[in-house]
């Protein structure tokens, strides 16, 4: 088999390896990738996410078996639409099925329609009708940007008067542009978060360990929101039974709502949860694979995956396997000032060898291409597997003191809430 992944971070790198390991697999390509996927054995091609026409006409002409498509905005843009129109297998939601991404209202409307469990809410578009909700509601609320945002459109706010600011800048002075046009204000749910992947074609699904993900930038949950800053899997203090009531609850018929609603689902669903008093509530579905969670499930994964993708992609039964030993888990390192601005260009360490795998991200060869340089926000990865949390965060601490992170930095505490 020959395969494309569309995409270019730590995620996309995580999934081509895991292809490329994968028994009858000669050649993935990833579009556009980044450089640092090359140490891996994988093809770049140079061609832009957004340009549907040209990913087709590579995939043609390099007898691609199927594409798989990583990133939210792709996905949103009707890259699977596209493919499927020129004949083309990608795997991935179809623009209206990764409406449960694009739009938190939709995502709502659904849940509610179909019994899922979520934070109670309310859609405006009118600022003083969402500020009058707030005052009604009272604090602690959250206030979200309807559209994709980057993971930076929602506040969390701790009183009436940050929820009303929030609104504002959303919706009269347009800092999120189209994406906050309209807003989604909920229910602030108390308790542990964690992510609930599956694999989807229908109503067939096939479920992924658990996983946690850091998604503020420094220590102790502090500092502004990133895309995540490390994660681990599964996540040992959550019982099975949490996962079970998650499968009935919220995979079930969300799935179901979504054929009845004729946008069939295909592709990864990722369910971001709290578990609450009254059992697992959903925060968000995301129409994709998680980053970094991604770069911490695929390694537990002991099946053949791209026979796995093959057999969804073609609605077959197949048999997706885990191993359940140990905990795997990885380390973000990020070029310092990220989220916000950042400098480039950081000489990256060598890439690692052994049992510490590295997932790169932002990442580019120097000019002589001798050196690899940082080149984004979030830069590379450290990953492995060992058998408690504690274990694997001294195996990658230790590592990563070994490493000259000049101008790059990474949280020292990733899984420290599971070892408490
Ligand atoms: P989202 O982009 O929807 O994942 O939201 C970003 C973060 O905001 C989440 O990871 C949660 O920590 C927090 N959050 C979102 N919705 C809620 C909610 N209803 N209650 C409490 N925290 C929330
Ligand atoms: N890790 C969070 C995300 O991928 O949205």
């Amino acid at each position: 088999m020959k395969l494309l992944v569309v995409g270019s971070g730590g995620r996309e790198h995580a999934i081509a390896k895991k292809l490329l390991e994968s028994d009858g697999v000669e050649q993935v390509f990833v579009a556009p990738g980044n450089d640092g996927m090359t140490l891996d054995g994988l093809d770049l091609v140079d061609i832009a996410i957004s340009e549907h026409s040209k990913l087709i006409n590579f995939a043609k002409a390099n007898d691609i078996d199927w594409t798989f498509i990583g990133p939210d905005d792709a996905l949103a843009a009707g890259i699977v639409d596209d493919f499927n129109q020129a004949g083309l297998k990608a795997f991935g939601p179809t623009r209206l099925a990764a409406e449960l991404e694009w739009s938190k209202d939709f995502a709502k409307e659904i849940m509610v329609k179909y019994g899922v469990p979520t934070a109670a809410y309310g859609t405006f578009s009118d600022f003083e009708k969402a500020k009058a909700y707030i005052e009604a509601e009272g604090a602690p609320i959250v206030v979200k940007a309807d559209g994709l945002a980057l993971g930076k459109g929602v506040v969390v706010a701790e009183t009436v008067e940050q929820a009303v600011e929030a609104a504002q800048d959303m919706l009269l002075d347009n800092k999120f542009g189209d994406s906050g046009a309209r807003v989604v204000i909920e229910e602030f749910l108390d308790g542990e978060e964690f992510s609930l992947f599956a694999f989807v074609n229908g109503d067939q699904f096939y479920i992924m360990p658990t996983a946690q993900d850091h998604k503020r930038a420094f220590d102790g949950d502090k500092g502004p929101n990133t895309g995540g800053m490390g994660a681990y899997a599964p996540v040992p203090h959550l019982p099975q039974s949490v996962v079970n009531t998650a499968v009935e609850t919220i995979v079930k018929p969300v799935l179901k709502g979504m054929i009845a609603e004729g946008r069939p689902y295909l592709g990864i669903l990722y369910c971001g949860l709290i578990l609450t008093a009254d059992g697992p509530k959903v925060i968000e579905f995301n129409a994709r694979f998680g980053d970094p969670e991604t770069q911490i499930i695929l390694p537990r994964l002991t099946s053949n995956f791209a026979q796995n993708i093959s057999d969804i992609l073609d609605g077959k039964e197949t048999n997706i396997t885990w191993t359940d030993s140990g905990v795997t888990l990885g380390v973000v390192v990020a070029s310092n000032g990220y989220p916000l601005a950042y400098d480039k260009g950081m000489e990256l360490p060598e890439k690692t060898t052994g049992d510490i795998v590295t997932y790169y991200a932002g990442a580019k060869f120097s000019k002589n291409g001798r050196a690899l340089l940082s080149n984004g926000g979030r830069v590379y990865m450290l990953v492995t597997t060992a058998d408690t949390v504690q274990a694997v965060q001294d195996l990658i601490y230790n590592q990563l003191k070994t490493q000259n992170t000049e101008g790059l930095f990474y949280r020292t505490d990733i899984g420290s809430k599971a070892v408490k």
